[in-house]
């Protein structure tokens, strides 16, 4: 039994490619169940920076197979095109690469907070449907755990930025003073949060958040300040801002070419900064070449990532300590976890043994006191124990190196049923 992982991130593909295999909240149940028609088992982590499917394969099995078939799927890309763009990890490098992810390192902006509550609700969202098994679970539990102690013990996330904040910095700096603007925030889930909270604690003057349903915009600014409003309204609402930053998980763009135009027609020469921090992206590309409007998406903060990863050098040392302290620990469960089905089919061959010496003896004593029975029957039970005692130690010791000893030790002891 291995673990694997298939993956498309920030750093092998661009966002044209990476925004087709996004998967959207509310389209997470509907990827799990496709994912399960391949294989019983696999959790999918979607985010703005990255797609990454981890499943279970039998020792028979080809490792990737199932996770490479179904981002084929999503992406609807040639394999040329797939395996140009996509990374496949095995076993403890895939193990590894989940706890780098958890700890923030292997984000665009290091040490980013957001990324450990997305790889809980994958967890959360993959056990819902009945695709977590034992050892996935305990895999992530502790790269889950791994993310904590990162954050705890090492000053990685300290005074951490986000995408949302970095595109707070990113407005700043193209408009040059937020203390006279006015931001649109389209999208009210978390980024939305994120990006409204950056603004105001960075003295943004007028904030206006827009969602599809308006309450969860009013939810929002009646924390954090700010007028809700609906998402019908926000392209009236631009005529009269100068930064928009959008964030909002629709499948599709939510700002086109044809408004813009009719929005700039209408509106003051002001320049306008949007900012499309969506995965997919909610404003279309072309809206770019639009005279007076300032177009960035969520790969042009990478840039401002590369001072931040430099801030972060020594407390990336620090993670990684922590995360080799986890790597260790996650290997002696491992190597018990393959063990168990093997050690319990030997012990159950012996007590079978054990057992019907045992019912052929009695029908030869009849006269045997309840209380030598139950002596022979601690003395035969102590003979098994004492002999499988070595054998067992040495497996638990040294763990299962390869198929061949696994296989002899099935001959030796002539194992038929050994669970998988
Ligand atoms: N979470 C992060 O830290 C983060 C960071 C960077 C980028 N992003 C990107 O930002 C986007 C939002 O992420 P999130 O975590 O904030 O997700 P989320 O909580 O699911 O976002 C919900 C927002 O998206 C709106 N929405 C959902 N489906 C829509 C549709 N079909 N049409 C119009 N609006 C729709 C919701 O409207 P309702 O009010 O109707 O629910 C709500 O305002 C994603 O593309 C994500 O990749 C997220």
């Amino acid at each position: 039994m291995n673990i694997n992982l298939v993956g498309i991130n920030y750093s092998t593909a661009p966002l044209a490619i990476r925004e087709k295999a996004a998967i959207g909240t509310g389209e997470v149940e509907n990827a799990l169940n496709l994912l399960g028609s391949l294989t019983p088992h696999g959790v999918i982590i979607s985010t703005c920076n990255r797609t990454e499917v981890f499943t279970i394969s039998t020792d028979n099995e080809n490792e990737t197979a199932n996770g490479l078939k179904f981002l084929k799927n999503c992406l609807n890309v040639s394999d040329d095109v797939l395996h140009q763009h996509i990374y496949t990890l095995e076993r403890s490098a895939a193990v590894e690469h989940l706890f780098r992810m958890a700890s923030g390192l292997d984000s665009m902006i290091i040490g980013e907070y957001e990324i450990l509550g997305q790889v809980k609700q994958a967890l959360e969202a993959a056990e819902k449907v009945r695709m977590v098994d034992l050892p996935l679970r305990h895999i992530f539990q502790s790269a889950i755990r791994t993310g904590r102690r990162a954050r705890e013990e090492t000053g990685i996330s300290k005074n951490a930025l986000s995408v949302s904040s970095v595109a707070v910095d990113l407005a700043a700096k193209a408009v040059g003073n937020l203390k006279n603007s006015k931001m649109l925030v389209i999208g009210a889930g978390e980024a939305g949060r994120l990006v409204a909270k950056a603004a105001r604690d960075r003295g943004i003057s007028q904030i206006v958040v827009a969602s599809r349903t308006q309450e969860r915009a009013s939810s929002l600014t009646s924390v954090l300040g700010g007028t809700a409003i609906s998402l019908d309204d926000a392209a009236q609402e631009m005529h009269n801002c100068n930064i928009v930053v959008t964030c909002a998980n629709a499948p599709h763009s939510l700002l086109t070419v044809s408004q813009l135009k009719a929005i700039k027609q209408s509106r003051s020469r002001l320049p306008l900064v949007i900012i499309d921090i969506a995965v997919p992206r909610n404003v279309e590309p072309e809206v770019a070449q639009l005279e007076g409007v300032f177009l960035y998406n969520i790969d042009d903060l990478y840039s401002i990532n590369k001072k931040n990863r430099r801030q972060r050098e020594s407390e990336i040392k620090k993670t990684e300590s922590i995360i080799a302290e986890e790597m260790a620990k996650f290997a002696v469960w491992w190597r018990n976890h393959k063990i168990r089905p093997l050690v319990r089919a030997m012990m159950s061959k012996a007590e079978r043994i054990r057992y019907s010496q045992m019912e052929r003896t009695m029908k030869k004593m009849p006269s045997l006191s309840d209380e030598d029975r139950y002596r022979l029957e601690k003395m035969t039970r102590a003979i098994i124990t004492r002999i499988l005692k070595d054998p067992i130690n040495i497996i638990k010791t040294n763990g299962l190196t390869d198929d061949n000893f696994t296989e002899t030790l099935k001959e030796l002891f002539q194992l038929s049923e050994v669970d998988k």
